[in-house]
């Protein structure tokens, strides 16, 4: 079993110089992951054939990259392979990408690992504030392109979570995010 466990792992892809969040699906073994068009990511990945996957728990990297773009300085290049990955990565799994299915909507790309590192020695406990800012989130990218108030309501939910569980680092990814909602026009509150 390399890095990303069995399931979905989260983790900030990296592509040419450009950063998002993505869900790695382990089964089997296999590694894949369903990109939305429209997304640098998807982009990238169909150009240029990798995605280096980043094993981060900074909550706040979640948010920036979700919404926003990293400095050049966030990037460094893995040695031998010229492929970016975050300078601030617990780990990595590089990894050659393909395009195996096309929808109107999305791109399954398939995944073989070329290279994995472990670059840091942590030992992180649980915490539901760490997770409520990455559920908020991708609830939040989700809300960005449909506009569900059910979404919204599930938003106002981890956001409570976050509050009540968060250290300085979620309270301020949530301070992203909440600015990111706020500039958000249609929101439901209910
Ligand atoms: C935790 C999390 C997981 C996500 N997983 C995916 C995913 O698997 N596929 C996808 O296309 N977008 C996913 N997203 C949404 C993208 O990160 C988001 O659309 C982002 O703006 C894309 O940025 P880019 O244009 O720089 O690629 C996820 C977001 C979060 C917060």
């Amino acid at each position: 079993m390399g890095l990303l466990g069995a399931g979905i792992s989260e983790v900030i892809a990296t592509t040419r110089e450009n950063a998002a969040p993505i869900g790695i699906h382990c089964r089997e073994s296999d590694l894949s992951a369903v990109l939305f068009k429209g997304s640098h990511t998807a982009r990238n990945v169909a150009r240029d054939g990798w995605l280096v996957a980043n094993v981060v728990q900074d909550p706040v990297l979640f948010v920036r990259t979700a919404f926003d773009d990293l400095p050049a300085s966030s990037f460094v290049s893995i040695p031998g392979l010229g492929w970016d990955r975050l300078s601030g990565a617990d780990g990595y799994v590089a990894c050659s990408a393909e395009v195996v299915r096309e929808t109107p909507e999305a791109l399954m790309v398939r995944f073989s690992v070329v290279r994995e590192e472990v670059l840091t020695r942590r030992c992180v406990p649980f915490n539901r504030a760490r997770c409520a800012v990455i559920e908020a989130t991708v609830h939040a990218t989700r809300f960005r392109r449909n506009r569900d108030p059910g979404l919204y309501h599930l938003i106002r939910h981890h956001i409570s979570v976050v509050r009540r569980c968060g250290g300085p680092g979620e309270l301020e990814a949530l301070r992203i995010l909440e600015e990111w909602l706020h500039d958000m026009p249609d929101k439901n509150s209910g």
